[in-house]
């Protein structure tokens, strides 16, 4: 089986790499990614003993030529985890949330028609449903309302994917899933940036009252959810993806705390990000029960083991919090 993934030098696609090539020793893997400022070849230092099954593309989703000529090669599933995926950089400037995240999956899309690729797996999101008060959990059928430009471009993707298979009869799955945590995230999500600025005795920017929920997941539980789904999802279907472990930022942000071993002293709330949305939950109840996946990895076996990870791969985090990173984080939480 040869797969294009694109994105899969970024946290959950190159996580997703590893365990496609550990798992399946019939799988080669085309990895295309611009390696912007989120993507980083050395997440994939493993992949040496695979030799030539892995095989990394430099470039943009975008650039119709450069997709025409991997998907012309006999593609038999694309993956697409390609995406400008931070919600706060979307506030600062949406420009390449629409570049890469719509017209990037538009261009995939017209290349895996043209060249009759088996399947195209759209990696989406929980946030395009925008937001849920105190009770209840979103389902595949919840209505869109996105609230942040990051979520309406991955919710503007999810439509045009969904109405390629409508339109051409194209073979596509949409997932959405909930907050991932795990190696290699970017340390400017909420639980890398939490460690990584505890680690360094730096002050933890908790936006508004702290209390605003997220659904965690482990990374390789949603690894293991889209090889399911690309094994065994219904064309033109959605699933959704969650670990049923809701908890507020601030019970995240004293967790690791404690588990540094740092004073509470270091948490400092900051003016709230725009357009917030209050709390996110994830039904996948589908998925569970029509293919049988369920998570594996418990929230405190999950995050005592991203702690460590945090912890045993300094030099990794400290490389990425220089330059453009400092730039960003002076201009964001500055002002706050
Ligand atoms: P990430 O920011 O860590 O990685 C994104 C990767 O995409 C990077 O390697 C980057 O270089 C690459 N990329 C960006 N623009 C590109 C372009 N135009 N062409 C080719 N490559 C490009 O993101 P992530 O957290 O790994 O998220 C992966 C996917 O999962 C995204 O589609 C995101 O919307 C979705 N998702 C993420 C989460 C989460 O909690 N992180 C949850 C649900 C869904
Ligand atoms: P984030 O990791 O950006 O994911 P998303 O917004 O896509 O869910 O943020 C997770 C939660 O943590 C969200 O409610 C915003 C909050 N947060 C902070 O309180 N401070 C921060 O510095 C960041 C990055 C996030």
């Amino acid at each position: 089986m040869k797969l294009l993934v694109t994105g899969g030098c970024g946290f959950i696609g190159s996580n997703f790499i590893m365990h496609m090539l550990e798992s399946y020793p019939d799988v080669d893997i085309i990895n295309l990614d611009l390696l912007t400022y989120a993507g980083n070849l050395e997440n994939l230092q493993d992949v040496a003993p695979y030799g030539d099954r892995h095989r990394f593309v430099r470039g943009d989703i975008a650039d119709r030529e450069l997709v025409r000529s991997l998907t012309s090669l006999g593609i038999d599933a694309v993956i697409n985890f390609a995406a400008e995926s931070h919600v706060d950089r979307s506030i600062i400037d949406s420009s390449a949330f629409v570049k890469t995240n719509v017209l990037g999956t538009q261009v995939l899309l017209d290349a895996c028609r043209e060249f009759k690729t088996g399947r195209f797996v759209q990696i989406s999101t929980d946030e395009v449903y925008g937001t849920l008060g105190p009770d209840g959990a979103f389902t595949e059928d919840h209505y869109l309302a996105p609230n942040s430009p990051y979520a309406a471009s991955k919710a503007a993707a999810d439509l045009l994917v969904r109405s390629f298979h409508k339109t051409f009869g194209m073979d596509v799955v949409i997932t959405r899933c909930s907050n991932n945590y795990g190696p290699y995230q970017f340390p400017e999500k909420l639980i890398p940036l939490m460690i990584s600025n505890a680690l360094a005795d730096m002050e933890l920017p908790v936006y508004g009252d702290g209390m605003n929920v997220r659904d965690w997941i482990y990374v390789t539980d949603h690894c293991r959810a889209v090889d399911t789904l690309l094994r065994k999802g219904l064309p033109g279907e959605i699933y959704n993806i969650g670990a049923n472990c809701e908890c507020q930022n601030i019970e995240i942000v004293s967790y690791i705390l404690s588990r540094l071993d740092k004073p509470a002293s270091l948490v400092r709330f900051v003016e709230d990000r725009p357009g917030h949305d209050r709390r996110y939950a994830m039904d996948s109840s589908k998925l569970r029960k029509e293919l049988g996946w369920s998570p594996s990895v418990s929230f405190e076996d999950g995050m005592n083991q991203t702690i460590s990870w945090y912890i045993e791969h300094e030099a990794w985090w400290k490389r990425i919090r220089s330059g453009e990173y400092i730039t960003y984080y002076e201009k964001w939480y500055g002002r706050r």
